[in-house]
């Protein structure tokens, strides 16, 4: 078997059309799994192995498991609001191959039982956004969709929802506010959203790529699918490698792979080559790593072990041309930027955080500095309504911790060369 399931037909021209998906075998497992037990989809999930390939890893049929059985109002939300920094996979599986995300959501929908199904997707990605509904159009338009799914009696409505363009919308609870009208706030949870998600009814939501990876799983069969990669993360993962690398794209592994496997296999090695400075493994909201973990299995428990995640796949790489203090600047004004200001430790941390570090660099910080954000970045975590605070926090604490000699040289430099300067005016 190939190790390429959900990116194993991306390249054949016209494979957003649903002539084209058809003719590569496209909506047999939707026909083949709606003569099926709705449990035995679950079932098949679980033993699949599949984790959410969102970024939390959460185990998908467990999740699914939760949708509450009997007669009501249940959703399927497809979160394609994809914005952690260094992650463009769900943009290229909807771009080029948008009916298998579709089949995805069709089997998951009848699995769980929700008749409504929403993809929340980002407000820049318009062209994407476009080509999906040209394709629920074309979904309708062959049965796939409507009132009466292949005259089964199964009802099943979907549409597409774009974003404006905050990364918190991402958040799952924020995004079924934004689903619901209102501004995009993160609700407390529980309840999760599978009792209570959209319009306070059981929702199944779940990443572009999780969804897809389903009609994959029933083509080749759980067994097969949970052979794939590693024990306890199975299957393929779609990762996006970006930064300082000669060949920058999205590819799909076998889980386990190791980081230099993938940045100097896969991505080519590094421009100029140079060396790794730093790498984030999951985007930016990751605990970073250095070149001495380049050995390490890429997969949630190795990543985990390693103080880090896998979170989103986006592998996203730094030569030692940048400056880490930079790098920590940029990483904590997008989150800063992007928080909510719903809750204390996110709002006024994320801030604060970014103050200080803008300190470090314009020269007006001590290392005394280091310690006040460490302390800061230890309280967020943990202590916020959602993770983004937690977001900014932990590759922050982890670029100080493991470069605190980097950012001492510099506060020092920096420190001098104000100085320098503001003798220079006097003199
Ligand atoms: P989480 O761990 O709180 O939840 C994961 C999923 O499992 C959610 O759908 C949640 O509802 C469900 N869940 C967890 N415990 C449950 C329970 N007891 N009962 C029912 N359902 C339960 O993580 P979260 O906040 O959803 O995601 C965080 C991750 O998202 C981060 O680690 C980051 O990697 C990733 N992320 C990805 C982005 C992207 O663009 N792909 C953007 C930002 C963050």
């Amino acid at each position: 078997m190939s190790n390429k399931l959900l990116f194993k037909d991306i390249d054949e021209p016209g494979l957003a059309s649903i002539d084209v998906y058809k003719r590569r075998g496209g909506y047999a497992m939707a026909e083949q799994a709606l003569a099926m037990a709705r449990e035995s989809i679950v079932t098949s999930l679980k033993d699949s192995g599949l984790r959410g390939r969102g970024g939390a890893g959460f185990p998908t049929g467990l999740k699914a498991s939760f949708i509450p059985q009997g007669k009501m109002d249940k959703y399927l939300v497809c979160n394609a609001d994809e914005s952690e920094p260094g992650t463009f996979k769900d943009r290229e599986l909807i771009q080029k191959n948008p009916h298998s995300l579709i089949e995805g959501m069709i089997i998951a929908a009848y699995a769980v039982g929700a008749n409504k199904a929403f993809i929340f997707i980002r407000g820049e990605y318009v062209q994407q956004a476009d080509i999906l509904e040209r394709a629920i159009e074309e979904a309708k338009a062959a049965g796939y969709l409507g009132p009466n799914v292949l005259g089964r009696g199964v009802e099943l409505d979907m549409w597409v929802h774009r974003g404006a363009g905050a990364y918190i919308c991402g958040e799952e609870t924020g995004l079924l506010d934004a689903l619901e009208g209102r501004r995009g706030n993160p609700r407390l949870k529980p309840p999760f959203p599978a009792n209570q998600g959209l319009y306070q009814g059981p929702t199944l939501i779940n990443n572009v790529e999780t969804l897809t990876a389903i009609k994959y799983i029933l083509e080749v069969g759980a067994e097969a699918y949970a052979a794939m990669g590693v024990e306890k993360s199975s299957g393929t993962k779609l990762i996006s490698v970006s930064g300082n690398v000669k060949r920058p794209g999205n590819y799909e592994i076998e889980m386990g792979m190791t980081g230099r496997d993938i940045i100097y296999g896969l991505a080519g090695g590094i421009e100029d080559d140079r060396e790794v400075l730093l790498w984030f493994p999951g985007g930016s909201s990751s605990p970073v790593l250095t070149k001495d973990d380049l050995d390490l299995p890429y997969d949630y428990e190795s990543m985990a072990g390693a103080g880090t995640m896998l979170g989103s796949g986006a592998i996203i790489v730094a030569d030692d041309s940048n400056s880490v203090v930079d790098i920590a600047v940029k990483t904590a004004s997008f989150y800063k930027h992007e928080s909510c200001g719903k809750c204390t430790p996110c709002r006024e941390g994320t801030n604060w955080t970014t103050k200080m570090l803008k300190r470090i660099q314009s020269g007006d910080a001590t290392p005394m500095d280091l310690d006040v954000i460490e302390s800061v970045c230890s309280q967020i975590m943990g202590n916020c309504l959602c993770v983004l605070g937690d977001a900014m926090a932990m590759p922050v604490s982890s670029m100080v911790k493991k470069f605190r000699p980097e950012f001492e040289t510099h506060i020092e430099a920096a420190r001098a060369a104000r100085e320098a300067a503001l003798l220079a005016e006097l003199s």
